[in-house]
């Protein structure tokens, strides 16, 4: 199954994104992050890695090299590819979690962000999973990767919603965009909700945008002060808040923990 997690900005991605591999992972799946966002450079150390690994990019010949290499033979250019088969100089790895990042921006005028995109979407489209697998995509913020097809072999997509209306409005677009190229499993979670009444009043702004709502992450202050130190506390009410969404996720595209 593979998952891409989407939002406005700062609206939780990543965090959420953090939250779902721990709770897979402590249920026995292997889990395995894609961050396919070109900008922040965070995920890693969130997941509670040292280091970046080497972005997939690099395996095609960096931005400038993709269309020549993409065309030459690498893991890339057959039609699957197993978790197994990704060089270990891509992966990060602990126990069942592992971290492939895509690429990022790193220069002034290095050009458009569009051969990420290209690379994730392939990527994605080549991954093939085993049942105890899951894969978490960190989508970069907005929904410009939907202009660039990034979400074509996507089988769910979890919203990341926050109080301010305009997440809320992003959170529509992108409910409309994937439902448009046909994932039927397009959720919606709230984040940093720091009341009941917030709750129900964001729930009725969804719905009233036809978008299913499956969980609640209430405002977790431990999440958020050690996110000054770039990590994410998975023992705070967020990681207790992440199991039933996970169960819902689960229940909804049909797959039970460890099947
Ligand atoms: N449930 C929560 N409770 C408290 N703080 C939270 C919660 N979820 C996220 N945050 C905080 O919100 C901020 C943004 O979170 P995060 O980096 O995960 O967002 P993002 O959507 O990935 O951002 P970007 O679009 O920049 O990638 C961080 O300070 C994080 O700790
Ligand atoms: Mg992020």
């Amino acid at each position: 199954m593979k998952i891409s997690v989407c939002g406005k900005g700062g609206s939780g991605k990543s965090t959420v994104v953090t939250l779902l591999a721990n709770e897979a992972l402590a249920r026995g799946y292997q889990v395995l992050v894609v961050d396919s966002d070109e900008s922040n450079s965070g995920l890693y150390r969130m997941l509670g890695f040292d280091r970046l690994p080497v972005p997939l990019m690099e395996l095609v010949g960096g931005k400038k090299g993709l269309k020549q290499k993409m065309g030459q033979p690498n893991v890339l250019s057959g039609s699957q590819l197993a978790t197994a088969a990704i060089p270990e100089q891509h992966l990060a790895r602990r126990d069942g979690l592992r971290l492939v990042t895509i690429g990022k921006i790193l220069q002034s005028l290095e050009g458009c962000a569009c051969p990420m995109g290209v690379l994730s979407r392939e990527f994605l489209k080549k991954l093939s999973l085993q049942e105890d697998e899951l894969a978490i995509v960190d989508m970069e913020a907005g929904v410009e990767h939907f202009g660039r097809g990034v979400e074509t072999s996507i089988d769910s997509v979890l919203i990341v919603v926050e109080p301010p209306l305009e997440s809320v409005e992003v959170a529509a677009k992108i409910h409309e965009l994937a439902t448009g190229i046909g994932i039927r499993n397009t959720w919606a979670i709230l984040n940093k909700v720091p009341s009941d009444e917030i709750r129900t009043k964001l729930e009725a702004e969804l719905r009233r945008r036809q978008i299913e709502v499956i969980g609640c992450l209430h405002f977790d202050p431990l999440v958020f002060s050690s996110s000054l130190e770039g990590s994410v506390r998975v023992d705070g009410s967020a990681a207790e808040d992440i199991k039933s969404i996970l169960d819902t996720i689960l229940s909804k595209a049909g797959q039970e923990p460890g099947g």
